[in-house]
């Protein structure tokens, strides 16, 4: 008999790379989906067609949804991936946040443990749970988030998984999962927003963009790369939580650089703080800063350290910064001519 899983935010990057995986593994795949249209099921959209999936329409408000979709999939494995996931949102939807992150999640957890005491559940915790703390950050750091996005997440891993798995003896665990991206990356993220930025700049189809805080440093990976030890961490023997993370961290500058050198543009950087801009090789400036994408507090040094799953899980890095860059900024290349032929 095949598996079961349900994927929460199937539609999402990781959702539809965890699918495409787990459809690769000979699981029976069902999804939680807000909305049917086509555009938000764009990454899932050949899966669905070809009946590789099955999509039950539901949300983590809904209690009544839940219950109906665990009742469809009837699932071995969870893994819950649908968040309110933007961190700069969460500064100003912090309830939103926190009733999506954690009370839904909770609502899932509940319902599913009633239907299958022996069900195995993965979360999906994040590096933003750290916050504060100095990198490079493990399993064994303390916890500091600053933004309601890092809170919500870490009450849920606090309550529902470590909770869940001391007290109630549940199969659960949290991926605490560094940034990681790829060319299906919300354009909301500072990576994407970059990748597409500059190459409409090139394509004369923009004359500039605006960022935030260029000395952000993130360990930024390939998003692909990290579903296969989602997967990995409900196949232990007992549930433990992972950090998961390249072991090298870059700043924000550091991406437009590398995403300069792939595009062919010559760019120079000048002043400094809020008046810091880039110019192209004609002086014209096609980047500056602007104070509103500025976050009320930053978590301004991530470097994961996971020597714990690399021991256990065999978790390895396959494509280094440079290999992320190039791929994100060459499919957007790629993207953007194509509509504009179109
Ligand atoms: P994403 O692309 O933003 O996807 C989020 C998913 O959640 C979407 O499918 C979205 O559905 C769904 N969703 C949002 N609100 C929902 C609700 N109320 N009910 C049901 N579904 C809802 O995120 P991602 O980058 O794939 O990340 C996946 C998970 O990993 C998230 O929980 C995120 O917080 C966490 N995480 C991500 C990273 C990272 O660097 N990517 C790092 C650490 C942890 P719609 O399509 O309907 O909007
Ligand atoms: N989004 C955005 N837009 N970020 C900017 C900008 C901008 O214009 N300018 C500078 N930044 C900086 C942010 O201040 C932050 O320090 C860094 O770029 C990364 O921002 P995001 O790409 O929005 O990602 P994030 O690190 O806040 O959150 C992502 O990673 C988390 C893991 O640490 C999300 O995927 C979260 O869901 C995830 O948990």
């Amino acid at each position: 008999m095949k598996k079961r899983a349900f994927i929460t935010g199937i539609t999402g990057q990781d959702g539809s790379y965890l699918a495409e995986l787990l459809v690769k593994k000979g699981y029976k795949v069902f999804g939680l989906v807000r909305q049917m249209k086509h555009d938000s099921l764009k990454y899932i959209n050949k899966l669905y067609k070809n009946k590789d999936i099955v999509l039950i329409k539901g949300d983590l408000h809904n209690l009544g949804s839940i219950k109906k979709a665990l009742k469809i999939a009837k699932p071995d494995e969870i893994y819950n991936l649908a968040a309110q996931s933007d961190v700069s949102i969460s500064f100003i939807q912090p309830e939103e946040t926190f009733e999506v992150n954690y009370h839904g999640f909770g609502r899932l957890v509940n319902e599913a443990i009633k239907i299958n005491p022996k069900i195995k559940i993965y979360q999906a915790s994040t590096s933003e749970m750290f916050g504060k703390i100095k990198p490079p950050q493990n399993e064994n750091s303390p916890f500091h988030p600053f933004s309601p996005y890092g809170q919500s997440k870490l009450k849920a891993h606090e309550d529902y998984v470590v909770g869940y798995r001391e007290k109630r003896s549940i199969f659960i665990c949290s991926g605490i999962l560094f940034n990681h991206e790829s060319p299906r990356r919300g354009k909301n993220y500072v990576t994407r927003k970059i990748t597409t930025s500059l190459v409409k700049i090139k394509l004369g189809l923009q004359d500039y963009f605006e960022l935030g805080n260029l000395d952000s440093k993130r360990d930024w990976g390939f998003a692909s790369d990290y579903v296969e030890v989602m997967w990995e961490m409900l196949r232990q023997k007992n549930p433990q939580d992972f950090v998961i993370a390249t072991g090298q961290s870059h700043t924000v500058r550091d991406f437009v650089n590398e995403a300069v050198k792939v595009l062919g543009m010559k760019i120079t950087w000048h002043g400094k703080g809020l008046k810091e801009v880039v110019k192209d090789e004609n002086g014209k400036v096609i980047l500056q800063i602007n104070k509103k994408y500025y976050r009320p507090a930053d978590t301004n040094y991530l470097i994961g350290d996971s020597k714990k799953a690399k021991r256990i899980l065999g978790w390895r890095l396959k494509h280094s910064f440079r290999d992320l860059v190039k791929i994100m900024t060459e499919s957007d290349l790629k993207e953007i001519k194509e509509s504009i032929s179109k």
